[in-house]
Formats: structure tokens, sequence, C-alpha cells
């Protein structure tokens, strides 16, 4: 008899732990589709392309064999930043302590697209060096971080 009740309170234990389990693994879910705005979804399209390019120009012999793949790559980043440009809000609306946030968004976008040109330009030259493009695609990075650290809130911050 005696036994027979610990075995049901077990059973009822591990009822309460599995539907705690899948209510926590439900809220992780929504947390992560509340993520895919649309500018994030773009922002994903861009880190594949942030790890492609730093790739191709690691080293002479791998950009020597990559020059075309790259000024594909560059074509389709210029096309993302284009993109991504007209998406201001909620970033320009949300950011507190700046001045003109759509001023300031525009600019770095601008920046941003700009370094991407030039790299590309440089990079259908044949007397520009490994060393150039990379130095070219730390002047892209640059805007990145420009951007995030006034734009982009991370959601811990709410
Ligand atoms: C002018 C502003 C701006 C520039 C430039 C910019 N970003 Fe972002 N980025 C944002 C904002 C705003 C978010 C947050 C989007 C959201 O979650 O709604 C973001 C989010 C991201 C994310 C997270 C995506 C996700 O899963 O939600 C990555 C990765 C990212 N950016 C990479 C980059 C890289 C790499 C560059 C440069 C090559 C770059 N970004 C340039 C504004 C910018």
């Amino acid at each position: 008899m005696y036994r027979k009740w610990i075995g049901l309170a077990a059973t009822a234990a591990l009822i309460v732990a599995c539907g705690l389990g899948s209510a926590q693994a439900q809220e992780k879910k929504e947390a992560h589709e509340e993520n895919e705005t649309p500018l994030g979804k773009i922002m994903e399209k861009v880190q594949k392309l942030n790890i492609a390019v730093p790739k191709y120009v690691r080293n002479a012999a791998q950009y020597q064999k990559s020059r075309k793949d790259l000024d594909k790559a560059l074509e389709e980043y210029i096309k993302l930043a284009k993109d991504s440009k007209s998406i201001r809000e909620p970033y320009v609306t949300n950011v507190k302590d700046v001045k003109e946030p759509v001023k300031k968004w525009d600019e770095i976008m601008d920046a941003w697209e700009k370094t991407l040109k030039e790299m590309a330009d440089g990079v259908k030259k044949e007397a520009t060096s490994q060393k150039d493009a990379k130095q070219l695609y730390e002047n892209v990075k640059k805007t990145c971080v420009d951007c995030h650290t006034i734009f982009r809130v991370e959601k811990e911050a709410f």
C-alpha cells in the first residue's frame, strides 16, 4: 500500500516536470520567433557574407582563387545594404540620446554601401592586393559596429 503511494507520487512529479519542460521550450521558441524582424532577416544574410568575405581575403593564394566569388558576394552585399536602408523603424524611434536619428541612420547606411562599393571596385582592379582587399573590408566592418552601437538594442535591455 505504502509503495503504491510512492509510485503515484513519483508519476505525478514526472507529469509536472514534463509539463514544465515543454512550457519552457515553448517560451524559448517564441523568443526566437520574435527576433525575426524584416531587418533581422536581412541581417542574417548579411552575416553569411560577413563570414564568407573574410575567408576570400584571408591570404594571397585564397584571394587570387576567390576573386570571382568575392565579386559576386560583394554585389549581393551591396543589394542587402540598399534593402536595409529604408527599414528604419522601429530603430530610429526607439533610440535614445541621438539628436537626429533618421539622419544618423541614413549616414551610416550610406557609409556601409559606400565602403562596400569601394571594395567591389577595388577587387575588380588587378593592382589591388590581398592586403588592400583586407583593409577595404575592415572599413566595411567599422560601419556595422557604428550602427549596432547606436541602434541595435539588445533584447535583455527591455
Ligand atoms: C545602419 C545600421 C546597421 C548596419 C550598417 C548594420 N546593421 Fe546589423 N543590425 C542592425 C539592427 C538595427 C539590428 C537588429 C535587428 C532586429 O533584431 O530587429 C541588426 C542585427 C544584426 C544581426 C542579428 C540578426 C538577427 O538574427 O536578428 C547580425 C548578425 C548583424 N546585424 C550583422 C551585421 C553586419 C555583419 C553588418 C555589417 C557588414 C551589419 N549588421 C550592419 C543595424 C545595422
